[in-house]
């Protein structure tokens, strides 16, 4: 379970006290239903303070989850990956250069480019409050995307649910633009259809550029999921405090965030022999997993007799890599 670090709780449980939490929740309904429908952005879509103030509310422990749950395995895949460095564009009110921190306490210098004022305003807020140095130091840049500018030199860039945003025609630029001078570069979309597609067409770009996939994909090959038919994500599941569940008008103490991600990055990684693409099924005495790997996308039946592969798979779960080899049916 990713919870926000306590003095990002803390901070945002201020800043939504500021408001009458009914002006909150039509704003999360209005912002849900605008998310929900996927298509680019004309206009920013954050447009008020109360908005911003939801968004970050019922959002950003969401978005913080992910990307933690997207860093921290680029972290496994990258073990002698310390950035100094991180620039996070689209950056909103900073979910991602919190979570980058969790995971890199190397991290000295976080910048968040963003379009919207208010947004930058209560980010630099929530950082204020922050423990480490990286977040409490970090620079805020209003500024739109744009792909005539230098490129963002950095040891980790960050876009986490941005590409939706950008019009069609202009997310290849962009990626291009986005991988020029990234150590590491990561890629985050929700975990629907159109997510996964937008980051199954980045994944190709990356390849195509000559950098190396550090996650999720275990090869560098044609992704395997059938397009159209299904769709590679995984799930984040994060805690709903009060505020959070009264905002979504939820019963649940906990949410599942699904997302489709891709890290890319300019050295060989540790790469997964395997990925984990749904719950795994645990039975008494067998596990089924059903792995994407270089051959293409397998399921693999774990039993009592393969051992240690066994007690391993009894541990693993969703969105896990798998790296044994794949035992023997
Ligand atoms: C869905 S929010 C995601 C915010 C943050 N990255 C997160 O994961 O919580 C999308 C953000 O991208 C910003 N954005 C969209 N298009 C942009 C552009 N062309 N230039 C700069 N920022 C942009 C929006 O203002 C918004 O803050």
């Amino acid at each position: 379970m990713a919870v926000l670090p306590p003095d990002l709780r803390s901070a945002l449980d201020a800043e939504l006290g500021k408001y009458p939490q009914t002006r909150l929740t039509q704003s999360v309904e209005r912002l849900s239903s605008r998310y929900r429908d996927n298509s680019p952005a004309t206009a920013p879509i954050l447009s008020s303070e109360v908005d911003i103030a939801a968004y970050a509310g019922y959002r950003m422990p969401a978005t913080y989850a992910a990307v933690h749950a997207v860093l921290a395995e680029a972290a496994l895949r990258a073990p002698g990956f310390a950035p100094r460095t991180q620039i996070d564009v689209g950056g909103g009110t900073g979910a991602a250069i919190w979570a980058a921190a969790d995971v890199w306490p190397s991290l000295e210098e976080s910048t968040v480019v963003e379009q919207v004022p208010g947004a930058i305003a209560l980010g630099r807020r929530l950082a204020g409050n922050a423990g480490g140095k990286a977040v409490r130091g970090s620079n805020w840049q209003r500024g739109l995307i744009d792909t005539a500018a230098p490129a963002p030199d950095a040891d980790l860039v960050t876009l986490s649910y941005v590409l939706g945003e950008l019009p069609e025609a202009r997310r290849a630029d962009v990626v291009r633009w986005l991988s020029a001078k990234a150590g590491m570069l990561v890629l985050i979309e929700p975990g629907t259809p159109g997510g996964y597609e937008r980051i199954v067409e980045a994944r190709d770009q990356l390849v195509g550029l000559g950098l190396s996939l550090v996650a999720p994909c275990p090869h560098e090959g044609d992704c395997p999921i059938p397009r159209g038919k299904d769709w590679c994500h995984f799930s984040a599941r994060l805690p709903r405090n009060g505020l959070h569940r009264r905002l979504k008008s939820a019963t649940l103490d906990f949410e599942d965030e699904k997302f489709s991600y891709v890290v890319a990055s300019r050295t060989a990684p540790e790469r997964a022999a395997g990925r984990i693409l749904r719950h795994p099924v645990k039975r008494k005495g067998m596990v089924s997993l059903t792995l994407c790997a270089e051959s293409g996308l397998t399921e693999s039946i774990v039993t009592k007799r393969h051992g240690t592969a066994y007690r391993a798979a009894r541990d693993v779960e969703w969105g896990d890599a798998w790296p044994g080899q794949s035992p023997r049916i």
